[in-house]
């Protein structure tokens, strides 16, 4: 699947952001090795420490149904009501995508949907990883 596509999947996970106590909201598009695109947003709470972000929502639906092998993720973020823009993803959920991914391979993707696009490999954003082969 073609990069900008993934992002523009990405941007219609974000309107169901429940983001009410961050006004931000993300949306992110994984795709798997089998050619599937798994989305996800933030799901924040009263309480704050159970909310999920968008990404980790992403992987742990693709991993609930089978999927252990990824491709790339989408994710796109910004304020409530404005136009999707760059995120990249927070330390947890690099860790996260650190289990399942190939960092040599694996592309992140952000910016903006119908703008400038970014694409970079995930061994760039998490360096000197400690993973599954690290054990
Ligand atoms: N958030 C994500 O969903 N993904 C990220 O990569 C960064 C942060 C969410 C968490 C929280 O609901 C809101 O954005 C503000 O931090």
């Amino acid at each position: 699947m073609d990069d900008r596509v993934l992002l523009k999947e990405a941007s219609r996970a974000r309107e169901f952001s429940y983001s009410p106590y961050s006004d931000f909201a993300v949306g992110a598009a994984l795709l798997s090795k089998s050619g599937k695109v798994y989305t996800g947003c933030n799901v924040e709470n009263a309480a704050f420490t159970p909310g999920n972000c968008a990404e980790r929502t992403a992987v742990f639906k693709a991993v609930s149904e089978g999927e252990r092998e990824f491709e790339a993720i989408a994710i796109v973020g910004g304020r409530n009501g404005s136009k999707p823009e760059t995120v990249y993803p927070c330390g947890v959920c690099r860790q996260v995508l650190c289990e399942f991914v190939d960092a040599e391979s694996f592309r992140v993707i952000t910016g903006e949907p119908e703008g400038e696009m970014k694409v970079m490999t995930f061994n760039t954003l998490l360096p000197f990883s400690f993973g599954p082969k690290s054990l």
